[in-house]
């Protein structure tokens, strides 16, 4: 099957969860937890616990990102952070568009454009996320909006940066929430950003990028959603806050 050709991932994404000594705590439960996990693993943290991060899991397979990122190298941007002070302390990945900065923060797709093109061009992966508001899937329109926004958070990058990229498909419905998309809602959107980056790039180029699902999975959900052929692994809110849980999550990916 076709998901031999890239990589199963579970990222966690703390949004504005945990202190230092809570964080030092949870990636210490982690590791064990994580240390056999054959899919990849990325814990995306808050800005103050990025070094914490970083430093504690080093030399294990956790890798550590951030949950935004701006798109200038430097000057009078008042609060934000750039790709360079990112991978400076060794963080490889960043969250990119998630729907809370589309929906609290005047994110665009054109911002996450930029952002995706900065992150790229200092070496980080980004994790580009898309997803339609339930408004949007009642009047029948997800495929209009999912291929909209890949088409213009893409605009411009390459195929081989595309093949660094982690797509994570979430319906902004399904977000903390608690209603999951169903394993073939999952699926059959996760196919359609395949086929829509197929057009754009080819289909080996489509074939090779990490497509997440994120919304709501947790321990019981997971393995029904991570072994769909286009499914590959997820990004974890509220599951990602508990180490035993977000194992569970690990496994299911190890074996989807
Ligand atoms: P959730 O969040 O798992 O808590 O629904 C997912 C996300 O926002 O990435």
């Amino acid at each position: 099957m076709n998901k031999e050709l890239r990589q199963a991932i579970i990222a966690g994404n703390w949004k504005m969860n945990k202190t230092r000594p809570e964080a030092k705590a949870l990636i210490e439960e982690l590791k064990p937890i994580a240390a056999n996990a054959s899919c990849g693993v990325v814990i995306c943290v808050p800005y103050t616990n990025l070094e914490t991060a970083v430093e504690l899991t080093k030399g294990t397979n956790i890798k550590v990102g951030a949950e935004n990122v701006h798109f200038e190298k430097s000057g009078a941007f008042t609060g934000e952070i750039s790709a360079d002070m990112l991978t400076e302390i060794g963080v490889e990945y960043v969250i990119i568009g998630h729907s809370e900065r589309r929906q609290y923060f005047g994110e665009t797709d054109e911002t996450v454009n930029k952002r995706t093109k900065a992150a790229l061009a200092a070496g980080l992966k980004p994790i580009v996320c898309v997803g339609e508001l339930l408004w949007e899937r009642e009047c029948d329109i997800t495929e209009e909006v999912i291929a909209r926004q890949i088409k213009l958070d893409l605009f411009d990058v390459s195929a081989e940066d595309v093949k660094k990229t982690v797509i994570a498909y979430e319906p902004v419905w399904a977000i903390g929430t608690g209603k999951t998309a169903t394993a073939e809602q999952a699926q059959e959107v996760c196919a359609f950003i395949r086929a829509t980056l197929a057009k754009l790039y080819g289909q080996d180029v489509a074939d090779a990028v990490t497509i997440q699902y994120g919304g709501s999975m947790n321990p019981k959900n997971a393995s029904e959603l991570v072994a769909q052929p286009d499914v590959d692994g997820g990004l974890i809110g509220g599951a990602s806050l508990k180490a035993a849980d977000f194992g569970v999550l690990l496994d299911a990916a190890s074996n989807g």
